[in-house]
């Protein structure tokens, strides 16, 4: 963070003094005013919910041009990365700052199979939900569970663990997806096998049972290390910050992973992709690509609270780049599984160019999201759709982790401890209960 020459100066019109504010430079992106000594200097606070203007750290991890529709991790391209790293390559790039050589991918990735199973003992918890809950209800209480069963590392402020920690969260989440999923279906369990890659495994322990042989087709694991790739990190989103400040207490990683589990479930975030396939689902039922336009009607008017969804994105007023790759894979998914005519996919073109030629959504440079197209992936795959946000959440847990183990690292870090401006009652005293 570098100062820039630049000063912002802050004046009221009350007479109070003027302030002046230090501004800092990133490598690129805005730059921000720093108003840490706001309050102590003029008793105010700044306002800003949602944070629409504030940045609330610092961070080398990943940059988002939101006019351009560009996104890099580490500073490189995601096309790049799409096209020619796999999910273990961007680990370790997110994670660790750059990219493996051979030896180093060979290592990293030997360390994250080694650590795939899970405690015995965690069937038995799993155990304890509905076989109709929620994965995303399912996941948030294992995720948080695993800081019960992995006691050497959950010392947030000791490298050694935050690097095991962090290792572990990678490696389990597949299995954990695949055993709420098993649990749903009331099959058994299927342990990771260690010959396989990353999504070759998840595939396998989703989908193999112990009475046949499952081979991984290499189309649908190249496509879902893309789905993971393309979901590995996005700066400071919801859940992200959801991590940082539940980790700015001190609490451990695995508690601190729960809480964005928990935050990447609602349908304005990671819920997007199931809420995308279910509203696809509804048109279809209504009568496909003919009623698009009476469904467009409905999303444009205010009153009717209906959202085309996998639409829209608060930094993205582009096209997202992780978008355009994942139409790219869900066009070859479709092929190799003879699905070219999908009505689903047939409609969600259907619903882009019309969203993309429209008034209501030019003026409001709303595009398409990546979740616009990865619920018709993952549903072609054979995932239920209950389940595409736990997907997400698997593919994010290194960008969580890596953001999380950033903040630790940064002296400037402090416990996040927002402030409000409060509109409730002012003081006043209480009545006995016969007065009241
Ligand atoms: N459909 C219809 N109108 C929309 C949509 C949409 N999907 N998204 C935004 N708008 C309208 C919104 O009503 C508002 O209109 P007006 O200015 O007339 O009041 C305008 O566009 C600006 O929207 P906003 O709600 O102020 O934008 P935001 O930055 O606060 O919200 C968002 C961003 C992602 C929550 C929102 O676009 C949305 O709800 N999209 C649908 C859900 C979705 O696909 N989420 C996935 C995000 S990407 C994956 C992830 O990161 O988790």
């Amino acid at each position: 963070m570098k100062l820039s020459e630049n000063k912002a100066t802050l004046s009221f019109s009350n007479g109070s003094p003027s302030v002046e504010l230090p501004v800092y430079q990133g490598s690129v992106g805005p730059d921000v005013v720093d108003i840490r000594k706001l309050y102590a200097q003029t008793g105010m606070f700044t306002y800003d919910p949602g944070f629409l203007s504030t940045a609330s750290c610092q961070s080398a991890i990943t940059y988002i041009d939101g006019d351009k529709g560009e996104l890099l991790y580490r500073g490189y391209p995601i096309e790049q990365l799409a096209t020619n790293c796999d999910f273990m390559e961007t680990c370790h790039l997110l994670l660790y700052g750059n990219l493996p050589d051979a030896a180093d991918k060979a290592d990293f990735t030997k360390r994250v199979t080694h650590h795939t199973m899970i405690n015995e003992q965690m069937q038995f918890f799993l155990r304890g939900f509905r076989r109709d809950a929620h994965p995303m209800a399912i996941m948030t209480g294992l995720v948080g569970a695993l800081s019960a069963f992995y006691h050497d590392s959950t010392d947030i402020n000791n490298p050694e663990h935050r690097d095991i920690s962090a290792i572990r969260l990678i490696a389990k989440m597949p299995t954990l997806v695949a055993m709420a999923y098993k649990y749903s279906a009331g099959q058994p369990y299927m342990y990771p096998k260690n010959n396989l890659s990353y999504a070759g495994n998840f595939l396998h322990m989703m989908f193999a049972t112990p009475c046949e042989d499952y081979v991984v087709n290499p189309v649908i694991e190249r496509a879902l290390d893309r789905i993971f790739v393309l979901h590995a990190d996005h700066e400071q989103n919801a859940s992200t910050s959801t991590v940082r400040l539940c980790g700015s207490s001190g609490t451990n990683p695995f508690a601190a992973i729960a809480a964005g589990v928990a935050c990447l479930w609602g349908p304005a975030h990671g819920g997007a992709n199931e809420a995308c396939l279910n509203m696809l689902e509804d048109i279809q039922k209504m009568g496909g690509i003919s009623k698009v336009g009476q469904f467009m009607e409905q999303v444009k008017d205010k009153n009717s609270g209906v959202k085309l969804m996998g639409f829209g994105h608060r930094v993205y007023k582009n096209y997202d780049p992780r978008a355009k790759l994942m139409q790219e894979t869900c066009k070859e998914v479709l092929a190799s599984l003879g699905l070219e005519n999908d009505p689903l996919f047939k409609l969600a073109m259907a619903l882009e160019k019309i969203a993309l030629e429209d008034e209501y959504f030019v003026s409001r440079k709303l595009y398409p999201n990546v979740d616009f197209y990865s619920g018709i992936v993952q549903r072609a795959i054979g995932i239920p759709v209950g389940l595409f946000t736990a997907v997400f959440a698997l593919a994010r847990t290194v960008g969580w982790i890596a953001q999380l183990n950033e903040m630790i690292g940064d002296p400037e870090y402090k416990i996040g401890r927002p402030r409000q401006l409060f509109t409730g009652s002012v003081r006043r005293d209480v009545l006995p209960i016969a007065q009241r």
